[in-house]
């Protein structure tokens, strides 16, 4: 069982990792990086890396049972291996490599296979997006919501493309072109995790993405339900963050987004 005062505890933890790595990456972003290259289009800096051993760090002291997964190579498995924490240390990396301001840290818990919490660090903005399974989602400890936009046609998108861009660009652009008529706008933001959040509080209507990763929206995903928002695949079954598509919305103009997808097809 994991009780009001566990969820407190690993809530106020995954805050204080958030707020270490934070500091980290805020003294770094206007500063030249060290950068290499996974592929042409997807980088990774030294400050990833120093973001993601202080999290690691932070979360291994103080749970030191529990598993970790993070984007930057951690693959601790723990004894008491039902708690998970699945851990994005800089989503954005393209953004803060760039000195771009828009990126954050991303860093949820899985028990059992299931979310269940999560919480979301604007280093720059000083924001933090946070919910755990069954309570509202809260930025900065108020809670949110996401937009009463209710048609597609006023609806503003986000979207991002995947690292495979340059071998499958037309595909990717006929989702953005079938968008692109139907909705107000779209925003390329470059972090999934912080467009997931701005539709849980209403300042995006909605967003879709092929080939995330576990850690890019585990934490944001949850946010986004807990808000009161919807998650899905682009067909509109159940959400997985194991899955190819990525779909959130103010559930308003969920089914819309998913026919304008289908009808791509
Ligand atoms: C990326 C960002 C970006 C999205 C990519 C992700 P990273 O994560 O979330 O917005 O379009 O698909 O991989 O590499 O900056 O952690
Ligand atoms: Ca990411
Ligand atoms: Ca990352």
């Amino acid at each position: 069982m994991t009780s009001a005062k566990d969820i407190e505890d690993f809530l106020a933890t995954a805050d204080d990792a958030a707020v270490a790595a934070g500091s980290i990456i805020r003294e770094a972003w206007q500063q030249v990086k060290q950068i290499q290259f996974k592929s042409p289009v997807d980088l990774v800096t030294n400050i990833d890396r120093q973001s993601e051993k202080c999290i690691v760090n932070i979360l291994q002291k103080r749970f030191p049972n529990h598993s970790i997964l993070a984007e930057e190579g951690t693959a601790i498995s723990g004894p008491q291996d039902n708690y998970r924490w699945i851990v994005d240390p800089l989503d954005g990396t393209t953004n803060f490599a760039h000195s771009y301001p828009h990126f954050c840290i991303s860093i949820a818990l899985e028990r059992e296979g299931e979310i269940i919490l999560g919480l979301v660090y604007d280093p720059l903005r000083e924001e933090t997006f946070k919910a755990a399974q069954g309570q509202v989602s809260f930025l900065n400890g108020n809670p949110i919501q996401p937009s009463k936009v209710a048609v597609l046609d006023q609806g503003l998108l986000a979207t991002g493309f995947p690292y495979d861009r340059r071998e499958k660009a037309d595909f990717y652009l006929t989702f953005l072109k079938a968008f692109m008529i139907s909705s107000q706008d779209i925003r390329r933001n470059g972090s999934a995790a912080l467009d997931l959040c701005y539709v849980a509080c209403g300042r995006l209507d909605g967003f879709w993405e092929l080939g995330l990763q576990s850690w890019d929206i585990a934490a944001a995903s949850l946010i986004v339900k807990e808000a009161g928002g919807f998650m899905s695949d682009f067909s509109g079954n159940t959400f997985s963050i194991w899955g190819q598509e990525t779909m959130g919305s103010n559930g308003l103009i969920h089914n819309e987004m998913c026919r304008v997808i289908q009808e791509t097809k």
